[in-house]
């Protein structure tokens, strides 16, 4: 089975443009601006037809600032991450001519032979596709069956940011960056930082606890701990690398490993465990928070006690 035979445009357009030079590259360059092409019928230089047409499209209501017009063009600006499951590169997605504008983050899951399972089995649990052609080539790990993992990791955090984004918009309890559309491994979210310079939020883990507020920023994290418990999953990675903070705001991230704590039998083990990992963070920093007090409620709150 070739590549695209199973996945469609987001894995072919994987290879048309490397960006392992140095990470921040386009941060320093300072170039936010596309360069012009000298055939008016294209697009600029480096630019593409915006994808969103051909993708699946994120959730209601969807926030203005994403663009939806035919005539909008995704210029690559270099590469926020490499990870070991995924690479996360920033998009602007704009249409000429019109000032309409918007930044991306563009998360490509690893499918070939270079990506390391660090998420354990024990995720898959409870999980199952219809297919059983789909199963068996996930089974034996046949190149075929590696993409299918890789586009279910894409399309599961996909869904688990549709659904906390929805609740959040309802609740303010929770934020999450807006799942704007996926294309088989490729999902392209809202870019949570600066979208003029191009800045990614800073991670928990970076912020300087003697200027943060950290009883703020707990508050912010235990609501949105019950957010999860309530909705019955846990994050299954939580921790203060996977977590953003923006003007004062905590924004979750990285979800493809979310665990439905009822159909899964170590379900109050992975909410004990990303409530441990971002307590111990904040004990650390010198605020005194209960991890047992915490994990008991939850525990309440997703049905399990
Ligand atoms: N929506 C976003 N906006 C801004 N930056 C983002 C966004 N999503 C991801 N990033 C950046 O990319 C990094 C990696 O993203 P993520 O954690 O989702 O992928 P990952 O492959 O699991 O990486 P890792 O193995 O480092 O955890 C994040 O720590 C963050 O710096
Ligand atoms: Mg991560």
């Amino acid at each position: 089975m070739r590549e695209h035979d199973a996945f469609g445009p987001a894995t072919m357009r994987r290879g048309r443009r490397k960006f392992d030079d140095d990470d921040a590259d386009f941060l320093k360059r300072g170039r936010l601006e596309p360069r012009l092409h000298e055939d008016p019928d294209l697009p600029d230089i480096g630019d593409n037809w915006s994808t969103w047409d051909g993708s699946l499209q994120g959730p209601d209501p969807r926030p203005d600032w994403v663009r939806t017009e035919h005539g909008a063009v995704d210029t690559e600006l270099g590469i926020l991450k490499t990870g070991k499951e995924a690479d996360v590169f920033l998009v602007r997605r704009h249409v000429p001519d019109t000032g309409k504008n918007s930044l991306l983050a563009a998360k490509r899951y690893r499918d070939g032979e270079h990506r390391l399972f660090h998420r354990d089995a024990g995720y898959l649990e409870g999980r199952r596709v219809r297919r059983s052609r789909e199963n068996r080539a996930m089974a034996n790990r046949s190149s075929f069956g590696k993409q299918m993992i890789a586009g279910q990791w894409a399309a599961a955090e996909f869904d688990a940011l549709g659904r906390l984004w929805q609740i959040g918009a309802e609740t303010g309890l929770v934020r999450v960056p807006y799942p704007v559309q996926l294309i088989g491994t490729e999902l392209m979210l809202e870019f949570i930082g600066d979208w003029e310079t191009g800045e990614a939020a800073p991670r928990l883990a970076q912020v300087r606890s003697d200027t943060a507020d950290l009883a703020d920023l707990w508050q912010q994290m235990t609501d949105a701990l019950s957010v999860l418990a309530r909705a019955q999953v846990a994050h299954g990675d939580l921790s203060p690398y996977n977590t953003l903070v923006q003007d004062g705001k905590l924004v979750l991230i990285d979800l493809p490993q979310v665990v439905d704590v009822i159909g899964n039998p170590q379900g109050a083990d992975f909410i004990a465990r990303d409530v441990r990992n971002v307590a111990a963070w904040f004990v650390q920093r010198g605020l005194p928070v209960n991890a047992d007090d915490l994990l008991e409620r939850l525990l309440y709150e997703a049905g399990l006690k």
